[in-house]
């Protein structure tokens, strides 16, 4: 019988409807250049500045000029759905990394700009995509994981769905990863580590994904804020990659110069003028800032505007929003984000069916937990708890609930009777999440554990109750070593969205087969990992980090990246490998079939991971694909890599080069169970 073949990653499928495509496009380009020339430079100034500090009707404006037929942009948030009304709560972008699936991305992108638009809006300040180099950066939750590559794939399915009603706003340019002083720290690397580790994420956001505005971060890179960096700005973004979009700031704190910032290339100081407007009209006029820069500006802002069809939107009506085609889209990617991190003797999926008493423990386990307080919380109508969750799932079934994190003595008697407990911890928005000066919570963590009344709470329920399972709920790893021997299972969640509650009862009762697989490394001590300064204003960022760290230092990670359980088996056999000449590169095509062994259905995220004498790093993620497979149903999963993938950063040419290498190719279904491998051999690409 013929094994289908699944191509693991299929860019023009994800780019379907991505009207980014059309920044490239020379009727737009003509129609920008003659209204350039109508325009006065007050007129062309007022282009590049937000129109006020709050935002109006919860959005934040740019100016139109309706006698010009230029229309205004309205921009909003944010990651996990839209920051305006209420709207669909998606699981945070953390989450949706851990399904490893670009695909999926592509629809919950153009699900959460869609409600966006149907509020008006027309440009989405999303996705992030700064890398995790550390769990306790505060805004973990926002990003897909620590891997570029990983990272860059769902932000291309993300923004290539998005870009299908209105323009992404990839942000934030660049190496922002630490929240309690991102206003000022100072972060420095080298250009290897800039280019290898730091940009290959944004890179592909604008030249595989069409991204229509790219947002700078508000810390410094070597010296220079970012919104000032003519290096990052003007000469990577716009020069080496070709960035044909405009260049947004960070709110308020993101611009902190008129004439730098213009000649370095910011094109739009958000939220409103500070250092820009009339500032901006005297520079020009002071001859500090040519013309020529400004009209570059504008023209990019007209570009996006005109290729997006900003100024013939027809509006979306109202019953998108919060519509159940996107709830069942956010329990979808619930569902398969959720991570089956230990399964002791089985004990998991429980079968409903023999149930008559269940303990659902812990505070958190009837709380609406979606995530932090920041600019990326949603208001939903509706957020299922794990409570609800399980009592809706088990209709018949004496639930009873232990709301503390603290077990008095009767509660102690009451759980001796439960035939299973399900013990909700983790993390909430007083925990981590963005630092918004005025809004309670977030900021960086200083701990990686759970707190000391959730540890013992962990302990104790597991010993009273041997069919026990954790769920923890949380953006960013967690320290498990001090409890995780005493319990026989652990799900992570994540902030699972409006329906969470909902998708975590799916998966513990059998609903739903785990597929999610860990998109950051959970390390057994935070002692592995690399320092993590919260504090000092200059910080300099290593090349690795997360599983390259741990790899290189050999320490044993407590979960590997790329690693999560099933409730099925899968086998991985017959590797091939083939090679061909592009253009301008060399790609290689690995074929591997994978089989589902166990007696159910299930998805498996295949992971190609390659290694050689001259890499940076033992193992570095080049390929995954998603599969799923029936009961004893196998497929071929194709990735191509391509040599660039696989190429240097060389300081001398400033440019990526690929030397004559050998290598080996690894396959498996994490980074650290990789039974398959084959050698690769290739030419120096001219
Ligand atoms: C914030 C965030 C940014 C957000 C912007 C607008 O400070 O850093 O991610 O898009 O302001 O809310």
């Amino acid at each position: 019988m013929e094994i289908q073949v699944v191509e693991a990653y299929d860019l023009a499928a994800l780019n379907e409807g991505n009207r980014g495509r059309s920044l490239s496009d020379p009727e737009v380009e003509r129609r920008v250049s003659e209204v350039l020339a109508r325009m006065t430079l007050a007129q062309k100034v007022a282009q590049l500045h937000g129109s006020s500090i709050q935002p109006i009707e919860e959005l934040y404006l740019t100016a139109g000029e309706p006698s010009l037929g230029v229309p205004p942009s309205k921009m909003v948030d944010g990651p996990r759905g839209a920051r305006v009304g209420v709207a669909t709560t998606f699981p945070v972008a953390m989450a949706r990394g851990a399904t490893w699936d670009p695909e999926l991305e592509r629809r919950v992108g153009m699900a959460i700009a869609l409600e966006a638009k149907a509020y008006g809006a027309n440009v989405l300040l999303a996705p992030a995509v700064n890398l995790l180099r550390h769990p306790g950066w505060g805004r973990a939750q926002e990003t897909y994981g620590e891997d570029p590559l990983h990272v860059g794939r769902m932000a291309v399915g993300f923004i290539a769905g998005a870009q299908n009603h209105l323009v992404a706003s990839v942000k934030h340019f660049a190496l922002n990863s630490i929240e309690n002083t991102r206003f000022e720290v100072d972060v420095q690397v080298d250009p290897i580590t800039l280019h290898e580790v730091y940009l290959p994420h944004f890179r592909v956001s604008v030249k595989d994904a069409h991204v229509g505005s790219v947002m700078t971060a508000y810390n410094k890179v070597n010296g220079s804020y970012c919104a000032e960096n003519a290096s990052l700005v003007r000469d990577i973004l716009k020069g080496r990659w070709g960035f044909r979009g405009f260049v947004e700031s960070d709110w308020i704190f993101g611009t902190r110069s008129t004439v730098e910032s213009a000649l370095a290339g910011l094109d739009i100081e958000m939220p409103h003028a500070n250092y820009y407007g009339h500032k901006l009209f005297e520079a020009v006029e002071r001859g500090e800032v040519p013309l020529t820069v400004i009209d570059d500006a504008v023209r990019r802002v007209l570009r996006v505007k005109y290729a997006f069809g900003l100024d013939r939107e027809e509006p979306v009506a109202k019953d998108v929003i919060e519509c159940a085609a996107h709830a069942e889209l956010a329990l979808e990617a619930a569902h398969k984000s959720m991570v089956l991190l230990k399964n002791e003797r089985e004990i998991l999926p429980f079968d409903p069916s023999g149930l008559t008493r269940v303990a659902v423990v812990g505070r958190l386990s009837d709380l609406e937990n979606t995530g932090d307080r920041g600019s990326s919380a949603v208001k939903s109508s509706l957020v299922t708890t794990v409570l609800g969750g399980v009592r809706d799932h088990l209709p018949d079934v004496q639930v009873e609930h232990f709301g503390s994190d603290t077990l008095d003595a009767g509660a102690r008697t009451r759980l001796l009777a439960a035939e299973v407990a399900i013990v909700v911890v983790g993390l909430d928005y007083r925990d981590e999440g963005e630092n918004i000066p005025f809004i309670e919570g977030g900021g960086d963590r200083t701990s990686l554990r759970l707190s000391n009344a959730q540890e013992i709470l962990v302990r104790e329920v597991a010993r009273l109750v041997p069919r026990t399972v954790v769920v923890l709920i949380a953006g960013s790893a967690i320290e498990v070593r001090p409890w995780l021997d005493g319990v026989p299972a652990l799900l992570l969640a994540w902030y699972p969205g409006m329906l969470g509650g909902e998708a975590v009862a799916d998966v513990l009762f059998g609903q739903v087969c785990p597929s999610g697989k860990l998109p950051i490394s959970f390390a057994r001590d935070v002692r592995d990992l690399p320092p993590f300064d919260a504090v000092s204003k200059s910080v300099r960022y290593d090349y690795a980090h997360g599983a390259w760290h741990l790899d290189r230092h050999e320490a044993l990670p407590e979960f590997p990246f790329g690693f999560g359980l099933s409730y099925t088996r899968f086998e991985y056999s017959d590797l091939t490998l083939e090679k061909r000449a592009l253009d301008d590169d060399v790609e290689l095509t690995v074929c591997v079939r994978v089989k589902n062994v166990g007696g159910r259905a299930g998805d498996e995220v295949a992971q190609l991971y390659a290694g050689s004498e001259t890499a940076r790093v033992p193992r570095r993620l080049c390929g995954f694909g998603r599969l799923s497979l029936g009961p004893s149903e196998q497929k071929c999963l194709r990735m191509r890599v391509r040599g660039r993938d696989l190429a240097g950063y060389d300081v001398v040419t400033g440019d990526f080069s690929l030397p004559a290498s050998r290598g080996t190719l690894w396959v498996g279904g994490n980074s650290r169970d990789l039974p398959l491998f084959t050698e690769y051999q290739l030419e120096p690409v001219e």
